[in-house]
């Protein structure tokens, strides 16, 4: 990767502060010195202008699943442009890597999860998927489904209905939301559980939860439930073990459709192409998806729903339904091209069994960074993980987001050749798939160091007595 980049990070730092508008970026700072411009990539690593280089920690943003600069990747997205650069699918319309792709998914997909809706993200599958069911409901003759049950730390998106359903608190101050049709429970997170509760106590607690929020809206006003197999944003929480099969026996036993948002888990980021099924035990309704689809070499988003849903509306005698949601560039062929290759260097590498290898050794190190002081909870799960900074591990009293304990690591773990995704007092990872077990090492050396040496910090700044 030690090409000779020709670029000029003041001039480009100097634009960016002036003429953009970060997603999620904090308009008031007028520090924008800092920011770190990524020119060039490779495998696992990215590096910036200057040409320093890191161990890309999150993958982009869980998406870049078989890593940087994949050449069969550019060979296949060029062919495409080169090919069929563009047509809409909407009504009668398509393109072969479209009908390719969603015959691909169909066959990935878990149960009867055979029909496919392909969207231009993961917010706009989300949407796209909720809308499906409102649109499934009206059609069937139960107009009155509607509320949505999400949960509290989830994510699902950017568009004004899936960040509706988003349930992390700094994402709301500020911005305007949906609210009379959204419903959120706790998060299942079993490092906040109560004191003294068991984790199986902690689960049916949660079960309990979605079961008395469903009858306190009446089964006949509920459309679904959405869940994050693992609420990913939110920190990485993994719920608790049978979480995921009692919450769908709740669901199925009062009519509610079941949403897993596979945006981030989908693609092998827990060793499995879809993870509802190997590794949650459970069949969903819906499964979304993203990111990993095409490894964020293109934009592209879908949802895969039960062909009984499909069928229902067949039946109907909704004559003239017609699903009026889509988008000038929902299931771009290049996309959708992109995903095919995309899958096919997937399926051909192994890189789902190369995950279930290594996750093991990735978990263990991760549990290692558990044992430091500054750490309460250190989680995770496949390729994922989460180390959580509190200010006491036996109160678990967290850090204020102001403290800024996150981005400390991370600058630390910056300037020794890693990224990290700091979120107040949490940093999570999910490096791409095809990392090494000694490429993990490194990593988890780096986090190991960044974090003693933040620890030393806020000692010193008395913010931190241990
Ligand atoms: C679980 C989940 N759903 C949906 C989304 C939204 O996807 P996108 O940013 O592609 O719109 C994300 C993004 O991080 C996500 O993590």
């Amino acid at each position: 990767m030690a090409r000779n980049l020709p670029y000029d990070t003041a001039d480009l730092r100097e634009k960016d502060s002036e003429h953009v508008i970060h997603p999620w970026g904090y308009l008031k700072s007028t520090d924008k010195k800092d920011t770190l411009i990524l020119a060039d990539s490779e495998g696992i690593y990215v590096s910036d202008t200057d040409g320093e280089k890191f161990i890309d920690g999150p993958a982009g943003m869980w998406c870049v699943n078989i890593g940087y600069r994949n050449e069969e990747m550019a060979q296949a997205i060029a062919d495409q442009v080169r090919r069929m650069t563009y047509y809409s699918p909407f009504g009668k319309l398509s393109t072969p890597p479209y009908a390719e792709l969603g015959a691909k998914l169909a066959e990935l997909a878990p149960g009867d999860l055979d029909r496919c809706f392909f969207a231009t993200g993961g917010s706009t599958a989300v949407d796209s998927a909720i809308r499906f069911v409102w649109f499934y409901f009206n059609v069937i003759g139960k107009p009155n489904k509607k509320a949505v049950i999400a949960r509290q730390w989830g994510y699902h998106g950017s568009t004004y209905l899936a960040a509706s359903l988003c349930g992390k608190p700094r994402d709301k101050t500020y911005m305007d939301l949906m609210s009379d049709r959204v419903h959120h429970l706790e998060a299942p997170n079993p490092y906040r559980r109560p004191d003294g509760m068991s984790v199986e106590a902690f689960r049916d607690q949660c079960v309990k939860e979605l079961e008395d929020k469903i009858l306190e809206l009446g089964p006949d006003n509920v459309a679904c439930f959405i869940a994050e197999p693992i609420l990913a944003s939110g920190g990485v929480i993994v719920p608790p073990p049978g979480y995921h099969k009692r919450t769908l026996e709740v669901c199925r036993k009062y009519g509610v459709l079941y949403i897993s948002d596979e945006v981030v888990t989908g693609f092998g980021r827990l060793g499995h192409m879809f993870a509802s099924e190997p590794v949650f035990d459970i069949v969903p309704d819906i499964i979304t998806c993203a990111k990993g689809l095409t490894s964020g070499y293109i934009p592209l988003g879908a949802f895969i729903a039960s062909e009984r849903l499909y069928q229902d509306i067949l039946a109907s005698n909704a004559e003239t339904a017609v699903f009026s949601n889509g988008f000038t560039y929902s299931g771009h062929p290049v996309a959708c091209a992109a995903a095919l290759k995309n899958i096919e260097i997937m399926e051909r590498e192994d890189i789902c069994a190369h995950v279930r290898k290594i996750s093991p050794h990735f978990q263990e190190r991760l549990r290692g960074l558990g044992k430091l002081p500054l750490v309460g909870d250190a989680r995770g799960v496949g390729l994922m993980g989460c180390v959580e900074m509190v200010k006491d591990r036996k109160t678990k009293e967290a850090f204020t987001w102001e403290t800024g304990v996150g981005a400390k690591v991370d600058q630390r773990c910056q300037e020794n050749g890693l990224i990290l995704r700091p979120m107040g007092h949490l940093c999570v990872f999910s490096p791409p798939l095809v990392i090494s077990p000694a490429q993990i090492d490194r990593m988890f050396d780096i986090m190991h160091k960044a974090i003693d040496a933040t620890q030393d910090e806020l000692v010193k700044a008395g913010t931190w007595k241990g």
